[in-house]
């Protein structure tokens, strides 16, 4: 960890509005296992679909892999560490699957167990409230082999392997989320195949979106058995939708993709069914059996949103389902992911989510922006860019919970650079520079800025009490 004297700070923007948020609000950073984690090899862990994506020549920029990312699986009590000169009191991380049931289904690993037991420890010790993500899309590839997503089996060892985990972390993590943004397994992973397990098949997509959702329900019902005291939530990633022109034919692709990216994720988890429209956009039939779609609505105690950009869509009929194409907003700004900044979309989500969804609480669970870094000569990273991206995200996110959303915290993506699937190693999105030679960590200027928020609205909070 480099230990450089805090530079100056600048003071915390009027325009986000402090006192909207609670006086017990999380300020946390998030990350995921295969993102960060390293020793792929080690302790028992068997593959994931992501170690098998990322070894397949082609697939990810520069063929980066995660088999060492920021070695947090060895330097974890250093990352905690960062964590407090944040002055953060959350963390969101996930587990891995393949570390904690290498088969997939059958023995747990004791050896995998172990390693998060001792990190929620360092955690809580440290006086930060994990919340746990059982799955950021590390399927083990031996279920894989045997059909994955697609299978109604996945879905089933995905419960299994959320109880026990639950058992034994349930004593002392309260917050749990069953998926991380399951739209990119399903969509990303099986219909445009730019991520694991890379296949580009309509039918399987469609499956696997059902069995990820199914997936997420009965392991609702496994956590509750096994910890009574859990609050459990889900973690979409959301975007705003808008059409590119007033013609009918874009509004009704906005429509489309409003399904595509919120609806059908939404909907079933609040008892609504899957989308109609979108069962005939797609055109397969569901692996529904009596009582699915009752275990898939089970009621969550929170609903989580990542949220990172807006999408603005034409009609697209020749192209693929959903027969819609992106198109570019002239003039406005983009983050190094090429991706719109447009910060009112947080706030439309989070009431959105609370008006149309009766959202009861809510976390913005991931949201950060990629920018090209460059660590100085004085061992500063000065990112402006992002500076202006969280202040300008946070200011949204208040003024909604000014507005009446339940929002009880806000987890930055994220903690640490770190593997960005497709892209490698080369986005950056960390509050905290890491040199991948060395491993040297270095908090950027948006970390300072953050920690400087963190204890403005502490300091607010405390003089209020
Ligand atoms: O890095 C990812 C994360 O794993 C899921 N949400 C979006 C982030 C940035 O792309």
């Amino acid at each position: 960890m480099t230990n450089l004297p805090l530079p100056e700070r600048t003071s915390v923007s009027d325009a986000i509005d402090l006192a909207a948020l609670s006086h017990d609000f999380l300020w946390g950073t998030a990350t995921s296992a295969y993102q960060i984690e390293g020793a792929v090899t080690e302790d028992g862990r068997s593959p994931s679909i992501w170690d098998t994506f990322s070894h397949t020549p082609g697939k990810i920029a520069n063929n980066d892999r995660g088999d060492v990312a920021c070695d947090h699986y060895h330097r974890w009590r250093e990352d905690i560490g960062l964590m407090k000169q944040l002055g953060t009191n959350a963390y969101r991380l996930s587990i891995a699957w393949p570390r904690v049931v290498p088969g997939g289904d059958g023995p747990v690993n004791p050896k995998g167990l172990a390693f998060y037991d001792e990190l929620i420890d360092g955690l809580l010790g440290a006086g930060i409230t994990p919340s746990v993500t059982l799955y950021h899309w590390d399927l083990p590839q031996v279920l894989q082999d045997r059909g994955g997503w697609p299978e109604r089996a996945t879905a089933e060892h995905f419960a299994a392997y959320a109880s026990a985990v639950a058992e034994r972390l349930g004593d002392r993590v309260t917050h749990w989320a069953t998926l991380n943004e399951p739209l990119c397994s399903a969509w990303i992973g099986h219909l445009d195949g730019r991520m694991a397990p890379g296949l580009t098949d309509l039918t399987a997509a469609v499956r696997a979106s059902y069995h990820l959702l199914l997936g997420h329900g009965l392991a609702v019902q496994a956590i509750r058995a096994a910890a009574p005291a859990a609050q459990v939530g889900i973690v979409n990633n959301l975007s705003t939708v808008h059409a590119a022109t007033d013609r009918p034919e874009d509004v009704a692709a906005a429509h489309r993709i409003d399904g595509h990216t919120n609806r059908w994720w939404l909907d079933p988890v609040h008892g609504r069914g899957f989308p109609a429209d979108m069962r005939v956009v797609y055109g397969v039939e569901l692996p529904e059996k009596p009582g699915d779609l009752a275990t898939i609505a089970a009621p969550l105690d929170w609903l989580g949103l990542n949220y990172y950009f807006p999408a603005t869509v034409a009609d697209d009929p020749t192209g693929p389902v959903p027969h819609a194409r992106s198109v570019r907003r002239p003039g406005v700004p983009r983050t190094g992911m090429d991706w719109e900044i447009d910060a009112s979309g947080i706030e439309t989500l989070l009431l959105r989510l609370t008006h149309e969804y009766g959202a009861r609480k809510l976390y913005v669970t991931e949201n950060g922006a990629a920018f090209p870094d460059v660590v100085r000569s004085d061992g500063t990273v000065d990112d402006h860019e992002r500076q202006d991206y969280l202040d300008q995200h946070l200011a949204a996110c208040a003024s909604a919970a000014r507005k009446g959303a339940p929002l009880a915290g806000y987890f930055a993506w994220s903690l640490l650079d770190n593997f960005e699937w497709a892209y490698g190693y080369d986005k950056r999105f960390g509050l905290v520079h890491v040199d991948y030679r060395t491993q040297a960590r270095t908090i950027k200027g948006t970390g300072h800025r953050y920690a400087d928020i963190i204890l403005r609205h502490r300091s607010r909070a405390q003089r209020a009490a």
